[in-house]
């Protein structure tokens, strides 16, 4: 049995680069493996503090978990739903990571060098988040972590320390995580996804965007979100193709269409390589998403705090048992047992 693994965080409410790079993907996942593959899903909640919070964690975290079922997620008996920081082991085993793990590394990593900027009065959780990460991925042997193009660096550091760690001891005590070119195969892209900003489509879509119209939020109204597609910035070579360096644009919005319709990129590339009509394309996206996102909010309606709640005491008694044993491995190899 393999297991599938992946984490969000919960500081604002999710934008579509979320959901269609993470959130999406996953649950298709689940759905086609969780019969025979552990599949687990869990709010990043320790992660989500890094930034200063206004109140609504509590609120964006069971919207997180309705967001999942919503999108379809079926619960099967290896599907375990949790929260991280309801695992203790996930923070006693960072500990001993941040023993392995390097400045110079952690250092490197381009998340820290966007949040951080290098500046002395950026807080250590921001520094030490990929090896939090690590843990969460490494204390449940995970193979594979569906997650978006800016989460790649952190999978081979998870991969370097867990090689570091076998080989310190000699012993298998860490599942080495896919690579992340596999990774990306595994979500049926060539190098993972990355959903571009609307206005400036050179960035990712983030959730920090000044501008409201560079971005789409999962809570946005169906025919406001497709307005926002309609005035996405394109380019001028007057003919469609997908090429992320030199037409970000146009290519997001094709990414946009396979990945919302569960169709091949190639196959919709195919359909639209070649014509002049940028305004037809953009039609046909806004409709999609307009769609997409009317479903979306009608199931995400009817499902309860209850349902959600009683999803994450499950998951969490399954976690815990798992992370113990794993955490009691790694204290045992160090000589804290
Ligand atoms: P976070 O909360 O920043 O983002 C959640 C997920 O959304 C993906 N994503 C995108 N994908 C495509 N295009 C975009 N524009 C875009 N923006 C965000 C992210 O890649 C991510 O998959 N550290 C993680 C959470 C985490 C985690 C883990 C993930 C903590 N522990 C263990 C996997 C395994 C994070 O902050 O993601």
């Amino acid at each position: 049995m393999k297991t599938i693994l992946t984490g969000i965080r919960v500081n604002s409410e999710l934008t579509m680069g979320n959901f269609l790079g993470a959130l999406l993907p996953m649950t298709r996942l689940a759905n086609k493996y969780s019969k025979d593959n552990h599949v687990n899903i869990f709010v990043a909640d320790l992660h989500t503090i890094i930034a200063e919070q206004d109140g609504a964690l509590q609120d964006n975290l069971l919207m997180l978990i309705k967001m999942y079922l919503a999108a379809g997620l079926e619960v099967r008996p290896n599907v375990h739903i949790y929260r991280q920081s309801y695992v203790p082991a996930t923070s006693e085993m960072t500990w001993i990571l941040n023993c392995v793990a390097t400045m110079g590394e952690l250092g490197r990593m381009i998340q820290y060098k966007e949040k951080g900027k290098g500046e002395d009065s950026c807080n250590v959780g921001i520094f030490d988040y990929p090896v939090l990460m690590a843990t969460d991925i490494l204390l449940f042997d995970a193979n594979y972590i569906p997650v978006g193009q800016d989460q790649f660096q952190h999978i081979e550091l998870t991969r370097d320390i867990a090689v570091r760690v076998n080989h310190r001891f000699d012993k298998e005590i860490f599942t080495i995580p896919e690579k992340t070119a596999e990774q990306a195969k595994f979500m049926g892209t060539d190098d993972g996804i990355r959903i571009r900003d609307l206005v400036n489509p050179e960035k990712k879509m983030s959730k920090s965007a000044k501008s409201v119209n560079s971005k789409i939020m999962m809570t946005d109204d169906p025919k406001a979100a497709a307005k926002k597609i309609m005035s996405a910035t394109t380019d001028s070579f007057g003919e469609i193709d997908y090429d992320l360096k030199e037409r970000p644009g146009i290519s997001n919005l094709l990414q946009i269409e396979a990945l919302v319709n569960d169709r091949p990129l190639d196959e919709v590339v195919a359909e639209w390589k070649g014509k002049s009509n940028y305004g037809d394309l953009k039609k046909q996206v806004a409709g999609s998403v307009e769609k997409m996102l009317t479903a979306f909010h009608e199931k995400l309606a009817k499902i309860t705090d209850e349902e959600v709640y009683e999803l994450m005491q499950t998951g969490e008694k399954y976690a815990n048992e798992k992370a113990n044993k794993k955490l009691f491995e790694l204290q045992k190899a160090f000589q804290l047992r």
